[in-house]
């Protein structure tokens, strides 16, 4: 049998329900808070996320699905949205109608990361970025944003870390001070650190592997670095998310997978998901715009992994699996012809109702009405037809009524949403 791909998977119909739940919570939160809807292409020239994400980064290094057409172009399955959203906001010139700019997008994202629980390699991402601002009063609007997502979900667990990286003014000495450091910790370096180590010495401190973490324990930070203009960005960002009342930690050793952050950078961690703590991460990128040949405006944003939102809004609401309002037991042939005229009508109410066309006797019918979750079933065989009532069963109850067969599609409506 051909199975699917290592790394990738499907989303089940039992899961597809919670899936729609959070992209239709997040789609209605983000549009109440002003931010528009754009859709992207999956495939993208190369160079936008060589360039973007920085060529020295894991996921432009080993992660890319890149490959050349038929032309010998050389293009890559996206491995996120930002710089695609970039890409099309200087593309369409939108800044020229209005420089201020405030995109969501929800769809699929592909890195070939080793798989494991929470990490695959075509994952999902709901991605939201506001360009255009650099007032540190949207950082905190936007997490603020972002962390009333959570609540509505009702999840729980889950904590902002937040930290500075700095601008273009303050991180290079900050990189030579921890350049200095490494060179006293070489030795204790993965193999790969040793070459971060001089291209992209920030990438040390986002290594997983233990030595290397253990080796940066005491590394310098770039929050004790920052010149004047982003220490005053950070304390705003700080004191507002405070008045907000959004709860957070300031995570000195917060670096991010990706070279276009400035300032302000945040992730939104849990400890439901093992090794995949982070659930949501974003930041600024003042200058990723201007670098990718567009006019020189700020902007922030963030992605969350609907994969690993998925898995932790489950955890939290484990009887959140709805079943169907009415199932309807038709048993015999004029039943079954007057099941399908009911069953359509009410579905065109908005009464979420099935119903069986095979031959199965009533406990078979009562097995189906269980196995659909059914809040009601509606018995009518067609010796009830005859007499002109069926039965109506509240399944949590056990209780029955007598439903009259004239005038049923309005009888049950009213009945089931009163109820
Ligand atoms: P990122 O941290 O690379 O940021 O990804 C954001 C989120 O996507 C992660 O926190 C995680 O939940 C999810 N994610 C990433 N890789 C995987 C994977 N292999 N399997 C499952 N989930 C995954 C970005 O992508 C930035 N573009 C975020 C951003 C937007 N920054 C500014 N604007």
């Amino acid at each position: 049998m051909i199975q699917l791909i290592r790394g990738f998977k499907d989303i089940l119909p039992g899961e597809t329900g919670l899936w729609q739940k959070i992209e239709k919570t997040a789609a209605s939160l983000f549009e109440d808070f002003g931010f528009c809807e754009i859709r992207l292409p999956i495939l993208e020239h190369t160079e936008l996320f060589s360039r973007s994400i920085g060529k020295d980064t894991d996921i432009v290094e080993k992660e890319m699905y890149t490959f050349a057409d038929r032309k010998g172009d050389f293009i890559t399955m996206r491995p996120e949205a930002t710089a695609s959203i970039v890409r099309a906001y200087i593309q369409h010139r939108m800044y020229a109608v209005d420089p201020v700019q405030k995109l969501y997008t929800i769809g699929p994202m592909f890195r070939r990361e080793r798989p494991q629980k929470g990490r695959y390699r075509q994952f999902y991402q709901i991605n939201a970025e506001v360009i255009g601002v650099d007032s540190p009063l949207v950082d905190a609007q936007l997490i603020f944003m972002l962390a009333e997502l959570f609540k509505r979900l009702s999840v729980s667990d889950v904590s902002v870390h937040l930290n500075s990286l700095g601008c273009p003014k303050c991180r290079p000495d900050f990189t030579r001070a921890l350049q200095r450091f490494l060179s006293k910790v070489t030795t204790q370096l993965c193999a790969d650190c040793q070459k971060r180590k001089e291209k992209n010495p920030l990438r040390v401190l986002d290594c997983k592997v233990l030595a290397c973490r253990e080796a940066v324990a005491d590394a310098p930070a770039m929050i004790d670095h920052l010149c004047g203009e982003c220490e005053a960005h950070f304390t705003t960002v700080k004191n507002s998310l405070n008045n907000l009342s959004v709860q957070f930690e300031i995570d000195r050793r917060l670096v991010r997978g990706l070279d276009y952050y400035t300032r302000t950078t945040f992730e939104i961690q849990t400890g439901l998901l093992g090794a995949q703590s982070a659930v949501a991460g974003g930041g600024r990128y003042d200058g990723l715009i201007e670098s990718l040949g567009g006019p020189a405006q700020p902007a922030i944003g963030f992605a969350i992994g609907l994969d690993r939102l998925a898995e932790i809004v489950a955890v939290n609401n484990k009887d959140a699996a709805g079943g169907i309002d009415l199932f309807i037991a038709a048993l015999g042939e004029k039943a079954k012809t007057a099941a399908l005229e009911w069953s359509c009508a009410l579905s065109l109410c908005g009464i979420k109702t099935e119903t069986d066309f095979s031959n199965k006797g009533l406990k078979g019918l009562m097995k189906r009405a269980d196995r659909h979750g059914a809040g009601w079933v509606l018995i009518a065989g067609d010796k009830e037809l005859d007499e002109g009532a069926a039965v109506l069963r509240d399944m949590s109850t056990k209780e029955q009524l007598s439903v009259k067969i004239e005038g049923i599609v309005e009888n049950l409506k009213s009945k089931l949403t009163a109820s």
